[in-house]
């Protein structure tokens, strides 16, 4: 079955072996497992928990060929301790974050939380768009309520869709006013990239600005080739280029390509990790966030109005292993 509905998930299911799974709580996915794998996947810390990698020496990399068999591979990692029953959001996964990223910073969006409420909120399954070999895609809805106008008295509809193909997965936000004034917001896509932090890498980034909210909101440009998540990391660079690579060495990469979506948070606690209920021991030692977002400025959006934000995510990991 393609597309697999479910009361509180919908799991789309490629040919080729990759799924995706998104709740309705958020519209979070909450796991990407993607159709290439291999014994370099264990060794590099891609690979999730389920299923098992088999096991092999880093220097048989340059033996595998295309013809490798496949077996799937965990491309995110949500915390064993985090709630998936709509009572917190999840701490994993890619939780959306609309209309505000951090805590508000307009005086007339004071009463919501950080991150928004498009992350706590129930969306709706609208339709499968697309069920092909070239890729499945499903469609998710937020619209305005009586709820969401009690804390942000503007009409909105969000479209959020979530197309799967063989190694990419692909999350698109719309964003519609359904009101008669000026809607302003920030959006941005939280995800939690599952591998090895220590190793990780980020770029490109060097000679970008950024927010080092580490450093009480210091504003810096970076220096470096690669940006690391060895220490504790909470940088927003703003008009960042919209493509990254995260490398998690020797030789896995995800590819980010982003439409509309031009700064981008790097973000790992490090031990300050802990302090999280909903984090798992040590848990911040196996992932990255890279945050595509519109944040750095609000969106203002009129009546009447569309925005549409995206991006694609790569995995790359089957191509080097060729190239090794
Ligand atoms: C990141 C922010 O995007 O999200 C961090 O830059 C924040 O400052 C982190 O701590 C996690 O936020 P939350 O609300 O999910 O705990």
């Amino acid at each position: 079955m393609p597309v697999d509905i479910q009361p509180n998930r919908v799991v789309l299911h490629h040919p080729a072996g990759a799924s995706a799974t998104i709740l309705l709580y958020g519209a979070t996915v909450i796991s990407w497992i993607s159709g290439s794998h291999s014994a370099l996947a264990s060794a590099s810390g891609l690979a999730g928990p389920a299923p098992p990698a088999p096991t092999a020496p880093l220097g048989a990399a340059a033996q595998f060929t295309s013809s490798t068999p496949a077996a799937p591979s965990e491309r995110l990692f949500v915390s064993a301790l985090a709630s998936l029953d709509g009572s917190k959001p999840v701490r994993g996964g890619i939780p959306i974050c609309w209309p505000i990223f951090g805590p508000p910073s307009r005086e007339e969006y004071k009463a919501l939380k950080q991150h928004g409420f498009a992350r706590s909120s129930v969306w709706t399954y609208a339709e499968t768009v697309l069920d092909a070999a070239e890729g499945v895609s499903g469609r998710f809805v937020l619209e305005s309520s009586e709820q969401t106008e009690k804390l942000f008295p503007h009409p909105f509809k969000l479209v959020y869709t979530v197309t799967l193909a063989e190694h990419q997965l692909t999350t698109s936000l719309r964003v519609y006013n359904t009101g008669t004034a000026p809607l302003a917001f920030q959006a941005l896509l939280h995800n939690y990239f599952r591998g090895e932090a220590a190793s990780a890498g980020v770029q490109p980034l060097k000679g970008v600005r950024f927010v080092d909210k580490v450093r009480d909101g210091a504003r810096d440009t970076e220096a470096r080739e690669i940006v690391d998540v060895r220490s504790y990391t909470d940088r927003v660079y703003e008009a960042a280029g919209g493509a990254y690579t995260l490398t998690f060495p020797p030789s896995a990469h995800l590819s980010i390509k982003t439409h509309n979506l031009p700064d981008v948070t790097v973000w790992n606690p490090q031990e300050t990790g802990s302090g999280m209920a909903d984090m798992e021991p040590g848990g911040w030692e196996r992932y990255v966030c890279v945050e595509p977002g519109h944040v750095a400025r609000f969106v203002s959006l009129e009546p009447g109005g569309e925005w549409w934000g995206q991006q694609n995510a790569m995995d790359r990991f089957e191509q080097l292993i060729l190239a090794g």
